[in-house]
């Protein structure tokens, strides 16, 4: 069966309506998501790309209580904001529920109860943080503390966004109430466990021995790593008074966990669009011909392809995501986004200064995405790619096709006499480039499938420099005809292939070329068709794209600095106890240069480095991975603890230590005598 006759599922993450979307929100999940829904539809696929809002879950408890209003408050506010964001830039769902609805609070339910029958969980009595104060059991973001796996002092009750570890509140060092500021208490209650641990071998036949080469390393690489550290049963019930009720009995008082309800919402809001549309839900998440991809941010991979696939495969009747592309995260001007400190550039806000631009940002957020390694947005090269790709090559491209259409045939496509090979050439090119940005698309790389649409552009682009028929109308009338009409070709093809990339482009496009009423498609530009026959009447002629002022981006930067809300200052840890001056004696700190660095395969955090301490060269293993390319750090100069005990770290001997810092941010810096000309191996005192 291709793949084309299978049905498409596709979803993409439910967005917490705590408050508004951001940049990394579209980069990382939903203009991927967007791109891939469209494409696969304009394959004649038959896909339900599903989302919706996440309205459950302590994110939206602690925010009413922060605001003093009402938990739905909060919800109806944010599920309108967010819509609006996804209309505007738009993001064409099929569906967009809300796990507030009744559809979703059955179906929840119902999934729930059917696990419950069938055994699958175990009922655990344990003791849990309660605050004495706010008498209330400390769930999830109601607690924070040290995190057990790096020590970051602000770990959240179940996960630390330092290093990203899925946690449970009893193992935070030194927890603190965020209710009420208390040292919580032990008090035993009941809970609903998923035996995560029994279904190990099941993850491992079918992620880790399944070798699902096919996914992204980063993907594959989370899923290894908590299987090699054994998964552990998890609580999918909590006490708190905002959620799903737990459906059975002595469970007064007790909710789903979010994380247990959400991903059903991609069920309930398929079953939803289902009812609406005459069809069947169960064709899109029973079939087994049926292919389910999950769009998600990094932070819910184990969500996705640990604790979700489990729940399916326990319920006994569902099929399996097909595969989870998650991206990394998206920075902004070199920094981490954060709500807190308003270092975002929010949605809504930039359609107030872009209003028309919509397609600009989700051109720059996919050329630009976070897709295997963390990535930085800038305003400059927002601007930069606005002003030399899209309005110099193809926005230029376009306008010139038909301006000069106009003004030399009156809109009317004139015929093509004989082709010369240039013209075979970039006919025969833009034949190609369906399958190219298809092939892209189909493995998830949604940059280079950008790209190469952009590169289809600058073809056209050159073509037209190279034959220039502004020049050769005053002596070859009848070359520039087939000139124009090879680059009319082009600029119908750009209108059918950006479709998936820039929606707001392409009908415009469309509109300027009366395209609609040829009803083309990527097959048409695939079998290299005539896409504009001769005597056809083209529309009236329109910018697409604007340049963008250097005034402009300069006022965005103003804006993101003085409205930053930098006031979470710098979290101390307590100092550690005095010691003697002879235990500092005993440290032995020298100078070094990092000469080689590599990664430690399979793992996230871990380098190995040679570095030359003078005297000698030593192996170092250091949990610096994730904040510094191997690159960069060679022929660094740093301090070095040369006397500390050799350790073997993931099989390898670490023979010392490097002096780092952590920032407020939790960025890694170097205790470094970088600009000195120390010599290797010098005394540190
Ligand atoms: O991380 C988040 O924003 C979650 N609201 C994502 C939920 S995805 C799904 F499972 F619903
Ligand atoms: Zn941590």
């Amino acid at each position: 069966m291709s793949k084309t006759a299978s049905k498409l599922t596709i979803t993409a993450a439910l967005p917490y309506t705590n408050g508004p979307l951001h940049i990394g929100h579209l980069a990382g999940v939903y203009v991927p998501a967007d791109i891939f829904a469209r494409y696969w539809r304009a394959q004649n696929r038959e896909v339900a790309f599903i989302c919706g809002s996440d309205e459950h879950g302590v994110a939206i408890s602690m925010k009413a209580r922060n605001e003093g209003i009402s938990p739905q408050e909060v919800i109806d506010t944010y599920d309108g904001i967010i819509r609006k964001a996804f209309q505007d830039f738009g993001i064409s769902f099929d569906n967009y529920s809300r796990t507030s609805k009744p559809v979703h609070h059955e179906t929840a339910q119902a999934f729930f109860k059917t696990l419950h029958q069938k055994e699958v969980f175990q009922e655990i009595t344990s003791e849990q943080l309660y605050d004495p104060e706010a008498q209330a059991f400390l769930a999830d973001r109601y607690v924070t503390g040290q995190c057990p796996q790096c020590g970051h002092p602000e770990a959240y009750g179940d996960q630390c966004e330092a290093c990203g570890s899925s946690l449970n509140a009893t193992e935070l060092i030194q927890p603190k109430s965020t209710l009420s500021g208390a040292t919580p208490e032990l008090k035993e209650t009941k809970h609903w466990f998923l035996p995560l641990d029994q279904y190990e071998s099941f993850i491992d036949e079918w992620i880790i021995q399944g070798h699902r080469s096919d996914w992204k390393p980063n993907v594959y690489g989370q899923v290894k790593s908590w299987v090699d550290n054994g998964l552990k049963p998890r609580a999918v019930t909590r006490d708190l008074d905002w959620g799903i009720p737990v459906p059975v009995e002595g469970a007064q008082g007790k909710v789903l966990y979010v994380w247990f309800d959400a991903p059903i919402g991609y069920i309930s809001s398929t079953k939803e669009w289902a009812e609406q549309n005459g069809k069947n839900w169960e064709d899109y998440w029973k079939d087994p011909q049926t292919e389910l991809v999950h769009f998600i941010g990094k932070d819910n991979i184990v969500f996705h392809c640990i604790i979700f696939p489990i729940m399916l495969k326990a319920h006994g009747d569902y099929i399996l995501p097909e595969n989870v592309p998650a991206n990394e995260f998206l920075n902004l001007e070199g920094k981490k986004i954060s709500t807190s400190k308003n270092w975002a550039v929010w949605l809504h806000e930039y359609l107030e200064e872009f209003p028309e631009q919509q397609d600009v940002l989700r051109y720059v957020l996919t050329a630009n995405a976070p897709e295997t390694k963390d990535n930085d947005f800038t305003w400059k090269d927002f601007q930069t790619r606005n002003n030399s790709e899209l309005v110099a090559i193809y926005g230029n491209f376009v306008n010139r096709v038909l301006v000069l259409s106009q003004k030399y045939y009156d809109g009317v496509v004139p015929a093509a006499g004989d082709y010369k090979s240039q013209d075979t050439a970039l006919l025969e090119a833009v034949g190609l480039m369906p399958e190219k940005i298809g092939q892209a698309i189909e493995k998830y790389r949604f940059r280079e499938a950008s790209q190469i649409l952009m590169q289809l552009a600058r073809l056209g682009n050159k073509y037209l420099a190279d034959e220039e028929p502004w020049k050769q109308i005053k002596t070859d009338a009848v070359r520039v005809q087939t000139i124009m009409h090879t680059a009319l070709q082009v600029t119908a093809a750009l209108a059918v292939l950006s479709e998936p990339f820039l929606p707001h482009t392409t009908q415009k496009l469309k509109k300027m070329l009366h395209l609609d009423a040829l009803g083309l498609d990527w097959q048409n530009i695939a079998t290299a068709q005539e896409l504009l026959p001769k005597d056809h009447q083209l529309g009236e002629v329109q910018l697409l794209f604007q340049r963008i002022e250097d005034a402009s981006i300069e006022a965005q930067i103003q804006k993101l600095e003085t409205t930053q809300n930098d006031t979470t200052a710098m979290t101390f840890e307590p100092q550690k106890e005095s010691i003697p001056f002879d235990t500092f004696e005993a440290l032995d700190l020298r100078v070094g240069e990092i000469k080689t660095a590599q990664r430690v395969p399979k793992t996230d955090k871990l380098m190995q480095m040679e570095v030359d301490l003078g005297y000698e060269q030593r192996t170092i293993v250091s949990g610096i991975a994730q904040h510094f390319d191997a690159a960069s750090l060679i022929g660094k100069k740093v301090s070095v603890v040369a006397n500390l005990a050799p350790r073997k770290i993931r099989g390898v001997q670490s023979q010392g230590m490097l002096l780092l810092a952590e920032d407020a941010e939790g960025q890694l810096i170097f205790m470094s005598p970088e600009d000195s000309n120390l010599p290797n191996g010098a005394v540190i005192r």
